[in-house]
């Protein structure tokens, strides 16, 4: 970490003192060194799909780079684009969702980082769940506003609900943000509960905003979306996950009708315009060979996460839900360790797997839990299992 003690031309703002480091990074960047080192490593850290970009978007983006169409788009995106996700709200779940409302970004994260700029005053208190998404409470932070974190258990579905809103919300309280399916959970809101968290915001004059960056990765049947709901609501959603475009850095966000003009304020400044020529190769996101592939994909993960799973509860590491959706298992260490940074170090140093503490997703029970992504094929899930149950045998987890 930087010293904010002296300061010096090179000392950065206060504010960067409550920004904590993205611990999966820091994984991720000392299992790409062992195996630069020559060692084997099972990857159970990353976020992301291990597929490369369905054929079909590659070459929309090839096409669109040989077309030239490289110039900046509209601050909102491709009218294309956002008409394409408009239809996918009206094939997928029924709802005519106007373009002019929808905002092409560059990931969710672009989108997370607008909204925040946008909805939050300095001082303002945004309830969360403990555990969660890392970088929502920076985010929250950079605008000046703070993160009110509510421990959440297997007992509520690792998910807010209106009782817990009410127990943690505080004057200064002015917006609720949720994800479903979660990061690190999996775990997903019903459309009676997302009813019932969209009520109480409305009581207490909150905003509601839901991550949706996993939907099309669930497992359950019919998963809703918070649009269901209200039109006053703010949703997000990504390429990269489903749709399998990370690094192509494309996501988007709905916002009411009311903060549409803002929202092009806004992205006019922060970033422009999302990438053009991943917009254009995401317009092919949402055809039918592509959907076909995409679809192949999510059983594929379907499969690996009951593989996953049924090996952990073996092995004795707790799974009180099972994931819902996205593709993470949040595994309770409690039968090994009380200490999930040494758990992790462990099992990548001495064991070859690399999984990510709990204690980047919060502070509550973070110890006592490590997240699992089966981001990886189902062959390299068996070497993780073999090497798992060797280093549970050995004893050397435990603290
Ligand atoms: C819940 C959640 N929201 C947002 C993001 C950011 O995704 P991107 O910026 O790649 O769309 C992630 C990434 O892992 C995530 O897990």
């Amino acid at each position: 970490m930087p010293d904010f003690t002296r300061k010096t031309s090179h000392t950065p703002a206060d504010r960067m003192r409550d920004i904590n480091p993205f611990r999966v990074m820091t994984v991720l960047e000392r299992a790409k060194a062992l195996e630069g080192q020559g060692r084997s490593i099972v990857h159970l850290e990353v976020g992301e799909p291990d597929f490369v970009t369905a054929q079909p978007i590659l070459e929309a983006g090839r096409d669109a780079l040989a077309r030239g169409c490289t110039a900046y788009t509209p601050a909102a995106g491709l009218l294309s684009l956002r008409e394409a996700i408009s239809g996918h709200y009206l094939r997928q779940y029924g709802l005519r969702i106007s373009p002019e409302r929808i905002f092409v970004t560059p990931g969710a994260s672009g989108a997370l980082s607008l909204l925040a700029q946008m909805l939050l005053n300095p001082g303002d208190g945004v309830l969360m769940t403990d555990p969660g998404y890392p970088c929502n409470r920076n985010y929250v932070r950079l605008a000046g506003a703070q993160a009110q974190l509510v421990p959440v258990t297997a007992i509520e579905n690792f998910q807010l609900n209106a009782s817990l809103l009410s127990q943690h919300a505080t004057s200064s309280t002015r917006s609720v943000w949720l994800a479903s399916p979660a990061n690190p959970t999996g775990t997903v809101l019903s459309l009676q509960q997302l009813r019932a968290l969209h009520d109480w915001c409305v009581e207490n004059d909150c905003h509601l905003l839901v991550d949706e960056i996993y939907h099309g990765l669930d497992y359950t049947e019919g998963l809703p979306t918070a649009l269901q709901i209200s039109d006053d609501v703010f949703v997000v959603n990504s390429f990269s996950k489903y749709f399998g475009m990370t690094g192509w850095r494309l996501g988007w966000f709905v916002v009411p009708d009311s903060l549409v003009a803002v929202s092009n304020i806004l992205a006019q400044n922060l970033f422009i315009a999302a990438s053009t020529v991943a917009q254009h190769a995401a317009l092919r996101a949402f055809d039918t060979d592509t959907r076909e592939i995409l679809e192949a994909r999510r059983l594929d993960f379907a499969a690996r996460r009951i593989f996953l799973t049924k090996v952990l509860r073996e092995l004795g590491f707790s799974v009180p839900v099972e994931t819902q959706g996205a593709f993470y298992i949040y595994a309770g260490i409690e039968a090994f360790s009380t200490d999930s940074e040494h758990f992790c170090k462990v099992l990548l140093e001495d064991f070859g797997v690399a999984v990510t503490p709990g204690t980047d997703f919060g502070e509550f029970e973070s110890s006592r839990h490590v997240r699992f992504a089966f981001t990886t094929s189902m062959r390299q899930l068996e070497v993780a299992a073999e090497r798992l149950r060797a280093a549970v045998l050995s004893g050397a987890l435990s603290s």
